[in-house]
């Protein structure tokens, strides 16, 4: 893959969450761009210590870290809080971090099972709280990563069991919360239509990262099978970085919104149930009740003319 080259960032702000894997080669591109760097992540001192590389690595000072944990709703609303009150302003929102196929069911103090709200509630929750910054930082981008998992056959929005309690199974809870990333992005990107706040989806690739540490573990031999698997099919965690840098960064995908990337282009999805406004809305509005936004936030409404338009 292609290093993407980075139109210069100086004055802009973006915040990155998770700080390894595709966090860390997305937070150095952009910092070697010059742009001021805020990484978010549960483990501190784990990011301080990237922090510290990549501010050698990039020779820019303004690279920092903030606590907050996505399977803690509160953690999210003392980091957005704490923000809006900083006055800072906010141009690029990479909604990166996330967990796959945890083996046994795990949930989170706020209810949710664990990578449902890791990896789509936290970050819808995170985005709709910082959306006041966005829209006065405008233009400003939104970028969600979603994954190919969004049209593996269990990837599904299962309208009546959003937290898989009646049957779970560790893909099952990775595809439907990659797929509802990608409908959390279509259905954002309609509100905000005329905001000048662009929000997009991507796939990075099949890339060597941390990720695969649950299905290293799942298999027998799996660290074997990772070995050979990643010679053959895996991109490294530099290269999976590019498409969610290009879509942050670049020159032409500046008013492009309510996309699908792959691979630094437009892609095309094969889930038919990408293309369903009707559940993108159901999502988003089952969404903000289960984020606890249902009354007086700052959440757009779509208009009637996006409304009716087709994807
Ligand atoms: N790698 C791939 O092949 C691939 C393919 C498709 C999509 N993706 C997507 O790409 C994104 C980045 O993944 P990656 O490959 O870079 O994986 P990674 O190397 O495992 O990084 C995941 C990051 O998320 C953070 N994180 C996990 N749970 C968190 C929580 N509760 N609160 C705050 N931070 C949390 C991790 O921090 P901790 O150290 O605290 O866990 C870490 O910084 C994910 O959304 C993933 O679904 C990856």
């Amino acid at each position: 893959m292609k290093i993407v080259e980075v139109p210069d960032q100086t004055g802009k702000v973006a915040i990155i969450t998770g700080y390894r894997g595709l966090a860390y080669y997305s937070a150095r591109a952009l910092a070697k761009a010059n742009a001021e760097i805020i990484l978010l992540a549960r483990n501190v001192e784990k990011a301080k210590e990237n922090v510290e590389i990549l501010k050698k690595e990039t020779n820019n000072e303004k690279i920092s870290v903030e606590y907050m944990d996505l399977c803690k709703f509160d953690t999210i609303r003392a980091f957005a809080k704490s923000y809006l009150e900083s006055k800072k302003p906010l141009h690029i929102l990479m909604n990166n971090a996330g967990v796959m196929a945890i083996k046994d069911r795990q949930v989170t103090d706020d209810g949710n099972e664990v990578q449902f709200q890791t990896n789509y509630l936290g970050h819808f929750l995170l985005t709709h709280l910082l959306l006041p910054v966005l829209r006065t930082s405008a233009p400003s981008r939104i970028i969600l990563l979603s994954s190919t998992a969004h049209m593996m056959p269990q990837a599904s929005i299962y309208k009546n069991d959003l937290n898989l309690e009646k049957s779970y199974t560790p893909f099952k809870g990775y595809c439907q919360s990659k797929l509802a990333c990608l409908l959390f992005a279509y259905e954002l990107s309609r509100r905000l239509v005329g905001t000048n706040i662009t929000v997009n989806a991507l796939h990075p690739g099949v890339v060597d990262t941390g990720l695969w540490i649950h299905i290293i573990d799942y298999f027998p031999f799996g660290k074997t099978l990772y070995k050979w698997f990643k010679k053959f099919f895996f991109i490294t965690a530099e290269e999976g970085a590019q498409t969610q840098i290009y879509v942050a960064t670049s020159k032409e995908c500046e008013t492009e919104t309510g996309h699908y990337y792959s691979n630094c282009k437009k892609a095309i999805s094969f889930n038919y149930l990408s293309y369903k406004k009707q559940l993108h809305k159901e999502l988003y509005e089952k969404s903000l009740e289960m984020v606890g936004l249902e009354k007086g936030v700052d959440y757009p409404e779509v208009s009637q003319t996006e409304n009716k338009k087709d994807k």
